[in-house]
Parts: C-alpha cells; sequence; structure tokens
C-alpha cells in the first residue's frame, strides 16, 4: 500500500505542522490554546481532545468515535491523562479548555489501554486468518501497539451468532463484534431507518435487528465502512481478497450525479470493492450501496476488447480509416445534416471535449445529443435521480445537457431517412425510448464506441472497444458544479482504449493537429477556451475537486455538505479519518 492510498479503515491522521513543537500559538477569539504531549495546539472551540490531538497529528487510538457519528463514549479506549483531573478522561467526549495539559501517551495511559484491549478481546475469537477485516482491524493494530500480546484468559469464552445473515448484503459476526455501537448510530443518525439495537446485557449483548426487519436501506454497506472490527462484512467482498494486497486508488463513484469520493480497490488487475473516501462538500463519510457495487457491471456485462469493422474484429489503422470513409461518404452524398452523434454523459470532461472538437467541428456533425438516465428520485443524504455522473459537465464544456427532446428529434429524423449516420459514444441506443432494431437497420452508417458488446455494437458497422469504468482517467462535474478526478485502478481489457484517445485518432482522419497527449493535457486546454472551469488544473483538483468557476450563468456552484439527516451532523465533518 502506499502513502497516498490509506486502507479505508485506518485513521487517515494529517501530518503536524512543520516547527509545530515549540512553537506558540496565540489562539483567535474562537480559539483555544492547550498543549497535547508537550506540543502547543490551537483549535476552535468546541473541539474535542481526541480530535484537537489528531489536528496536532497525534493518533489517540478509539473504536466508537466516528468523525460522522454522535458521540458514544463507550469503549474507552482513547482514555488521555489531563493535568489537574484526577482520573483519565475519554479524548472523544472532553472539549478542550483553555490551558488545558494532555498526554495522550504515558506510562498511566499505556497501562489502561492495555487493560481495554484485554478486556475487549477475552470473549473475541481467534479468527484472524480467516477474518476479511484482518490488516485493516483497530484491534489487530491496537494490540500490536498497546496490548500485552498473551491472553491470560482460560475459561471458555462466551459464544454468539456467527456468518449471521443480518441483511441483503451484509454478514454478522457476534463473537467479533466489540459493541461500540456505530453501526447502530449509522442507523439511527444517518440512515435514519433504524434498523439495528443493542440487545441483552454485560456479556450476553449483541447487535441485533428487530424482528422482520433485516438490515435493508440504500446505505447498508456504511456499516461495514464503520465498523471498527470484523464484526460486519460486506457480502460480495467476502473471501476475494485479503487487505494488504489491494491496491487503493483514490477516484469518484460514476454512479449518479452526486460524484461520492471513493477508494478503488484493485488487485490482480481486477476491481475488488469500492469504499467511501472522506469529502466534506460531497459525500461526507458514506456511499450508496448500488455505487459501491456499481464497478461490478465490469465483470457481467460481455466486453467489447477489439476494433471491429462489420463483419469481423480489425486492426485500429483499418477502422479509423473505414469509420472516416463511411462518415466522409454520407456527408458528400446527403450533406453533413444527415450526420448526428448521441454522447453519453458518463463520459469524462476530457471525453466530451474531444468528442464536441472531433465530431463536431471536424467531422462536420452539426447535432450532438446526451440522453438523460434518471431513476426514482433524489433522497435526503446522497442518492440523485440523474444516473449520469457528467451531465453538468457535459452542459458546461457545451456539448449541451442531457435532453429527452433532442435525442427524440434525432430518432425521429432516422426514422424519416433525414439522418443517415450516426456516431455514438458510450450509449446502448436499443435502451433508449422509441429505438429498435429495425430503426437502427435504416441507417447506412452506424460507428459506435463503447466499452461493452452491447447490442448497439452488434450493429455497427465500424465499433471501438472503450475503457470501462476504473480503467481510465479524467475529470467529471457532479451535480453542485464541482470537478472531481477519476482514476483508473486497473488496466483496460484487451485492447481498450480511452475515449479521448480514440475520437482523437479518428479526428487525425480529419486533420486534427492537435497533440492531446493525456487526460491532463486535455484537461488544460478546457481550463484554457472553457470559461466555467478556468483556473484549474489536475493540481488545483487535488484529491478533493474544486468548484467550476461560478460566473457562468445559471450554473453556480451549488457546494456544501450534503444533506444528512439525524441530529447533531451539521457540521460535524471533521478532516480527521474515522
Ligand atoms: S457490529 Fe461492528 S460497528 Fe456494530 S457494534 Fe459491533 S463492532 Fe461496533
Ligand atoms: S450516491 Fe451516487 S455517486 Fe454516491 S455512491 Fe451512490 S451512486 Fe455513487
Ligand atoms: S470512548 Fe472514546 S472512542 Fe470510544
Amino acid at each position: 500500500m502506499d502513502d497516498t492510498s490509506p486502507p479505508p479503515h485506518s485513521p487517515n491522521l494529517p501530518r503536524p505542522p512543520a516547527g509545530a513543537a515549540g512553537a506558540a500559538p496565540q489562539p483567535g477569539p474562537d480559539e483555544v490554546a492547550l498543549v497535547i504531549d508537550d506540543r502547543p495546539v490551537v483549535v476552535k472551540k468546541g473541539t474535542t481532545v481526541l480530535q484537537a490531538a489528531e489536528k496536532a497529528g497525534l493518533l489517540v487510538p478509539h473504536y466508537c468515535y466516528h468523525p460522522g457519528l454522535s458521540i458514544a463514549g463507550n469503549c474507552r479506549m482513547c482514555l488521555v491523562e489531563i493535568e489537574k483531573v484526577p482520573k483519565l478522561q475519554i479524548g472523544c467526549a472532553t472539549v478542550v479548555a483553555p490551558g488545558m495539559v494532555v498526554r495522550t501517551g504515558n506510562e498511566r495511559v499505556r497501562t489502561v489501554r492495555a487493560g481495554i484491549q484485554e478486556f475487549l478481546l477475552i470473549n473475541h475469537p481467534l479468527d484472524c486468518p480467516i477474518c476479511d477485516q484482518a490488516g485493516e482491524c483497530r484491534l489487530q493494530s491496537y494490540e500490536k501497539d498497546y496490548g500485552r500480546g498473551v491472553s491470560r484468559f482460560v475459561d471458555e469464552k462466551v459464544h454468539s451468532p456467527k456468518r449471521y445473515d443480518i441483511g441483503r448484503s451484509v454478514v454478522f459476526d457476534g463473537e467479533r463484534c466489540i459493541k461500540c455501537t456505530r453501526c447502530i448510530r449509522f442507523c439511527d443518525e444517518i440512515s435514519e431507518s433504524h434498523e439495528l439495537a443493542l440487545f441483552q446485557r454485560g456479556d450476553h449483548a449483541i447487535i441485533g435487528t428487530f424482528p422482520g426487519k433485516p438490515l435493508d436501506n440504500p446505505y447498508s454497506g456504511c456499516t461495514v465502512d464503520v465498523c471498527p472490527v470484523g464484526a460486519l462484512t460486506w457480502k460480495p467482498f467476502r473471501f476475494k481478497s485479503r487487505v494488504w494486497f489491494l491496491k487503493n486508488v483514490p477516484s469518484v463513484c460514476a454512479g449518479c450525479a452526486r460524484g461520492c469520493n471513493v477508494y478503488l480497490a484493485a488487485f490482480r488487475n481486477r476491481l475488488h470493492r469500492m469504499t467511501p473516501r472522506a469529502n466534506p462538500d460531497v459525500n461526507a463519510y458514506w456511499m450508496c450501496d448500488a455505487g459501491r457495487q456499481s464497478y461490478a457491471a465490469l465483470y457481467e456485462r460481455p466486453r467489447l476488447e477489439r476494433p471491429v469493422v462489420r463483419p469481423s474484429a480489425a486492426a485500429w489503422d483499418a477502422a479509423f480509416d473505414r469509420a472516416a470513409e463511411l462518415l466522409r461518404g454520407v456527408a458528400k452524398s446527403r450533406g453533413a445534416g444527415a450526420l448526428a452523434g448521441i454522447v453519453s454523459a458518463r463520459l469524462s470532461v476530457e471525453d466530451l471535449h474531444v468528442s464536441r472538437k472531433v465530431l463536431g467541428d471536424l467531422a462536420g456533425i452539426s447535432r450532438l445529443a446526451v440522453p438523460p438516465h434518471e431513476d426514482g428520485a433524489d433522497d435526503e443524504l446522497l442518492i440523485r435521480r440523474d444516473k449520469t455522473p457528467n451531465a453538468r459537465g457535459a452542459r458546461l464544456i457545451g456539448v449541451g445537457g442531457p435532453s429527452a427532446g433532442r435525442v427524440k428529434e434525432i430518432v425521429d429524423d432516422v426514422a424519416a431517412g433525414r439522418v443517415r449516420g450516426l456516431v455514438v459514444v458510450g450509449e446502448d441506443l436499443l435502451e433508449l425510448p422509441g429505438v429498435t432494431t429495425a430503426l437502427l437497420d435504416r441507417l447506412d452508417v452506424l460507428i459506435v464506441i463503447d466499452w461493452w458488446k452491447s447490442p448497439t455494437v452488434e450493429r455497427a458497422h465500424v465499433a471501438f472497444p472503450a475503457c470501462g469504468y476504473g480503467e481510465f482517467e479524467g475529470t467529471m462535474v457532479n451535480f453542485q458544479g464541482r470537478v472531481q478526478r477519476l482514476r483508473a485502478g486497473v488496466r483496460p481489457a484487451g485492447e481498450a482504449d480511452p475515449v479521448w484517445r480514440i475520437l482523437r485518432d479518428l479526428g487525425r482522419r480529419f486533420d486534427l493537429t492537435s497533440e492531446y497527449a493525456t487526460p491532463a493535457a486535455i484537461f488544460d486546454e478546457v481550463a484554457a477556451t472553457v470559461p466555467a472551469f478556468r483556473g484549474l488544473s489536475y493540481k488545483v483538483l487535488g484529491e478533493t475537486g474544486a468548484p467550476a468557476a461560478e460566473a457562468v450563468a445559471g450554473e453556480a456552484y451549488a457546494g456544501g455538505a450534503p444533506a444528512v439527516g439525524g441530529a447533531g451532523l451539521a457540521g460535524s465533518i471533521a478532516p480527521a479519518g474515522s
């Protein structure tokens, strides 16, 4: 695991500010100055000792505290010593005070932590070799750092249900649970679905669901993320890969217009899971179950792996030459108005920019339409009705936002014989209303660029294999107007190439002179030529993106923290790890 790729379940601590030790910053009117482990720290009033320590780059170990949930204070792992306070205090619930002097790792604190570890592990099974959480489990990490390393417990452990189906996609192991209640608080405060509760007392206490109400909400996977141990596991990921083999790549989900920040986890050139990555402006710490599993389509649909010039596979150059020849043929015999294009709002900003240049400016296709894909309704947390991740980007680039009307116009013109040549990028036309195979057979020329062997690809005169989700880099603009980077987690299947490169090479048959060597170079051109992207670059976007310029009429940035349900969450999105 490299430095930029923290495992999703581990704390991601900020580095201590340079020169922090010894400096004595002055607090402002809303700030408090204190000393933690001999480091002067200045934090906002109301900050807890644990959060202040994290700000100073000091880890206070914790199980039940999560920055996106209310404070429960039940695990006691975060005990710290505060000068002039006789008993150790829990850092997660103790608010800083001016002049406070805190010690987070002296002998007294470490002795107590070792006791907490021993207590939590008394009834814990030795499951690590078969536990999916091994490698990112806090019990393991903290035992290594603070535990005794041996057990003094010789009696029979308390047994609880194992491999228990607690919901649609989540498996519960009662023996591994440390009763931190993070999962319960998630269901009460964030999803507000209230499926989970703590039943029984003492060492018989157990997490469970109410009769007839399994853990089955659109965000149930987040309970797995917040579980600090291996008690809740995500069914589709169980036993797929040991986590230390996974390469976690920061990216964004393309399942809807929200663009939740995620880690793509890959092993042996295969994506194995998606987990949320904290971004206070977009998704806080969460993502939906549908988005979490959206990468699976890459392995469920048949891939288009080589260019095709109907009826057989072809070399790239032959396919580009043929596609250009066919498009020129229609323009010559029927006029440029007989050409149209349908491009997807699932394409990146870079793909759309090159589409507009090559298809619009060079190939003379004056009509490009973007189909809408809507399903259900916006919810109050993250899920958007608009299932295209870059509809706003398409509008800003000038291709036009998704429009059923524009698509219908083109479909009607195909039916009437006015459109004879169609270029389709990233869409299966047969999913669109009014499109049938008979309609596609009316076309003289159908050129398709897509990542899978869709029914539209099967009817194409020339088809080019594109990269699927997780195989290409680029940027997308979410519904708030935030520009965010997508990264590749795996190598493309077969000969698949990014859409921008396919279009660039097709464009060279139409005298495209731009080099377009990398997506970053294309984005730089976008930033230089499209007002909404002014001042942006991959460097400026960083890991969490940046708002598009607000000056575009009617397209102002609608950023800020997502609406989250439950009490006490607004403004509780701290930059610390989970
Ligand atoms: S299942 Fe996990 S998150 Fe829930 S109480 Fe147990 S340890 Fe905590
Ligand atoms: S809310 Fe949308 S962007 Fe977020 S995880 Fe779900 S599908 Fe993906
Ligand atoms: S008591 Fe503070 S993190 Fe659990």
